[in-house]
């Protein structure tokens, strides 16, 4: 870890990287708001006049039906259940604007399916911000991630927090109870596990807890 922010500092040190093409990737385990802080970041950025465009990892998931064809519907969201190498080849068009408009995949989590070209990134944006799971994830192709990112913070929620926000989402979403319970302690935290093993590998790591962070947390994903 080089940088030391906190929620305060992190707005300043953003309008920092909004210089030429800059990539800026936020991870962190399920549910500890990566989607949530980075739409907020973004949405701010903007207002005060950025170029800032927000490309989620999570457009890459392989498709319910291909997930579906080879067994994997119960492990979705685990590194081997992602276009890896998609979202690799994405990054690299990203860090290399050759003026034309790039088109990401946005993940629909009422379909449960990605979008393609759903995410237009023109020539003008100077900050890409990209968040997901497994942006510091050392396995397979997910390995080069981390080398395509200028910088990459880590979001760190305690763990009763996030285990709640993340089962009420999963409801929110269509799942019982139980469900939403069975997932939450289940496949995300196996996936959770691998995540927290790779916060040592981040620029800086971000508290989230603090209340007020985000009024419309309910509408976002
Ligand atoms: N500061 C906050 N206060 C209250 N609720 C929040 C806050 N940040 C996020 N949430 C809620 O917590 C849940 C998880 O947040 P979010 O979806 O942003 O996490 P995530 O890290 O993107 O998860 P995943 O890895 O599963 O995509 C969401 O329902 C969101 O609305
Ligand atoms: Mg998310």
């Amino acid at each position: 870890m080089s940088l030391r922010l906190d929620l305060s500092t992190a707005f300043p040190r953003a309008v920092e990287l909004t210089r030429g093409r800059t990539i800026l990737g936020i991870t962190g385990s399920p549910g500890a708001g990566k989607s949530t802080y980075a739409e907020r970041l973004v949405r701010d950025l903007s207002t005060a006049g950025y170029a800032v465009a927000l490309v989620p990892m999570d457009g890459f998931h392989l498709s319910q039906a291909a997930l579906d064809e080879r067994g994997l519907g119960p492990v979705k969201g685990a590194p081997h259940t992602f276009d890896a190498e998609g979202y690799v080849a994405l990054l690299r068009r990203l860090r290399e604007p050759d003026g034309s408009v790039v088109w990401a995949p946005r993940f629909d989590r009422t379909l449960e399916d990605p979008i393609a070209a759903d995410i237009p990134v023109g020539p003008e944006v100077t900050l890409v911000v990209t968040e997901g799971n497994y942006l510091l994830y050392d396995q397979g192709a997910w390995a080069t991630v981390r080398s395509l990112l200028d910088e990459c913070w880590y979001l760190d929620l305690d763990e009763q927090v996030r285990h709640e926000r993340l089962e009420a989402r999963h409801r929110r979403f269509g799942r019982s109870p139980a469900e939403a319970h069975e997932r939450t302690m289940g496949s995300d935290e196996a996936n959770a596990r691998l995540i927290a093993a790779t916060a040592a590998r981040a620029d800086a790591v971000l508290r989230t807890s603090e209340p007020g962070l985000l009024r419309s947390a309910e509408q976002t994903g």
